[in-house]
């Protein structure tokens, strides 16, 4: 099988250095593409600082482009994502729904990118003046994606930097580079010029020449908090974006009267993609009111869940990314000593859907982000305690709040240190239009469309004067 050619400044290329593509289920090749060499990527990036913009309607052309050969391209482009990361073919066609709503959502937002007008006449000094305040973009990017949504986390770097004109290049994540080299098969049909967007596989070793590299002078990055904070003190005069982990709490408050519908959402939102996605329900944090039997509820939707092999319609949770990373969750398990409802064990990268009680506070499995299907669930006498369990996290990147009461939902917003809350959900419930990220050590700025747009780009002023207003 012939590698995957990658995209410098737009066009296919190839080296020597291959770079195979497993599946996590069963280690088997899936695929293959190549390494880009130092010149190569010089090329990418110097061809992005020099890269011309084109007009608004270009770009929002070349989106939707990108967004229907993706939804009539759906079922192989989940294939492909079932194969480099291991998520089962549902979640994966789910993923391909969220990544051509993403560049829908692009498209459209290119096109009222607009800028506002400023009287500036409310001051005698100012008469006859008016700002027209316009955002262009800070220069070219550097995204950097992660292996758990190999489609649509990159498409959530690239979206945003074609809709508001900034050049990007891509780096995906090492294991995880077909399905970002798919989304390039279908940039290359389009006539964004020249420059504008590269896809790089380079080793992760590699890239911190690129972050260094003064012509990029914003980074987004989506991956693990250590490597993020290390990219944002490596250039602190760097725009930097950092989407990090998370522990995310579900908060099952006193007066919420549907426990099938909590116990059902945070089975299924702890395992989908055996846990890795930054939102996975981890920690749940339960009104005693409700303990025992959400409990029982929540180990019965559990062991409901169908474990196995990912290109199988009926499974609901496949392997984790490779054999390590289900060994690491083991480990965490083992050391919290704590009581296992189910799961617990691990079969080669496969690792059970497991929940835990009796779990200290400072374990790995509560603590830092797990990442894994593990769920930790937590007693308390009152919902306030609950909030203040939800922030007693170095994490804060969304949280989900079971209530129907108003003032509960809005103490929740208030209240909450995180990105976001979910009022009746799990905090696994992201619209791809809406801002998203966290504080504390989740990480810095937002993406979502619209949100990702601001971020890549800056205000600039041009005042008229001598006007008859
Ligand atoms: C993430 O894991 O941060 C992304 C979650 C999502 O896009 O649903």
């Amino acid at each position: 099988m012939a590698p995957t050619p990658f995209y410098v400044a737009g066009r296919p290329e190839s080296s020597d250095d291959v770079l195979p593509v497993t599946h996590p289920g069963d280690g088997e090749t899936v695929g293959a593409t190549t390494y880009a060499t130092r010149e190569q990527v010089e090329e990418a990036v110097a061809k992005a600082a020099t890269a011309r913009t084109e007009t608004a309607h270009q770009r929002a052309a070349a989106l939707d482009h990108v967004s229907r050969r993706l939804s009539e391209n759906a079922q192989e482009v989940a294939r492909l994502i079932t194969g480099e990361n291991g998520k089962p073919l549902k979640w994966a066609r789910l993923e391909v729904g969220r990544a051509v709503s993403t560049f829908r959502w692009a498209a459209e937002e290119a096109r009222r990118f607009t800028g506002e007008m400023q009287r500036l006449d409310t001051d005698p000094s100012a008469q006859g003046r008016l700002a027209l305040v316009t955002r262009r973009p800070k220069g070219p990017v550097l995204g950097i994606s992660p292996f758990n949504f190999p489609l649509n986390l990159v498409a959530h770097k690239v979206a945003p930097a074609i809709a508001v004109g900034a050049p990007i290049v891509l780096k995906p994540a090492p294991k995880t580079p077909l399905s970002a080299l798919k989304l390039g098969e279908f940039l290359a049909e389009t006539d964004l010029p020249e420059g504008m967007w590269s896809v790089l596989p380079v080793p992760n070793e590699r890239a911190g020449e690129l972050v260094k590299d003064p012509r990029l002078p914003v980074v987004s990055f989506t991956g693990s908090g250590p490597v993020g904070w290390q990219i944002r003190d490596a250039v602190p005069r760097k725009h930097v974006t950092l989407e990090l982990g998370g522990n995310a709490a579900a908060v099952v408050c006193h007066d919420w009267d549907d426990l099938d519908w909590a116990a059902t959402r945070i089975a299924t939102f702890s395992n989908y993609q055996a846990g890795q996605s930054c939102i996975a329900v981890q920690r749940v944090i339960v009104h005693e009111r409700h303990y025992e039997e959400l409990k029982e509820k929540i180990v019965a939707n559990v062991e409901k869940l169908t474990n196995g092999d990912p290109y199988d319609e009926t499974t609901d949770v496949g392997p984790m990314i490779d054999e390590a990373a289900a060994r690491r969750v083991e480990q965490w398990v083992h050391e919290a000593k704590a009581t296992v409802l189910t799961g617990g064990e691990r079969q080669g990268a496969f690792f059970a859907p497991t929940v835990l009680e009796g779990v200290a506070p400072d374990a790995r499995v509560a603590a830092e982000e797990v990442f894994g299907p593990v769920l930790v669930l937590v007693k308390v006498k009152t919902d306030e305690e609950a909030f203040a369990s939800v922030n007693r996290s170095e994490y804060g990147l969304q949280a989900g709040v079971f209530t129907r009461d108003l003032k509960t939902a809005f103490a929740a917003g208030r209240n909450l240190d995180v990105g976001g809350v979910i009022v009746g959900d799990v905090p696994s419930f992201r619209a791809d239009q809406m801002p998203y990220g966290g504080v504390k050590g989740s990480g810095i700025g937002r993406e979502g469309l619209r949100s990702a747009m601001d971020d890549y780009t800056e205000e600039r002023v041009l005042v008229l004067t001598g006007l008859d207003l």
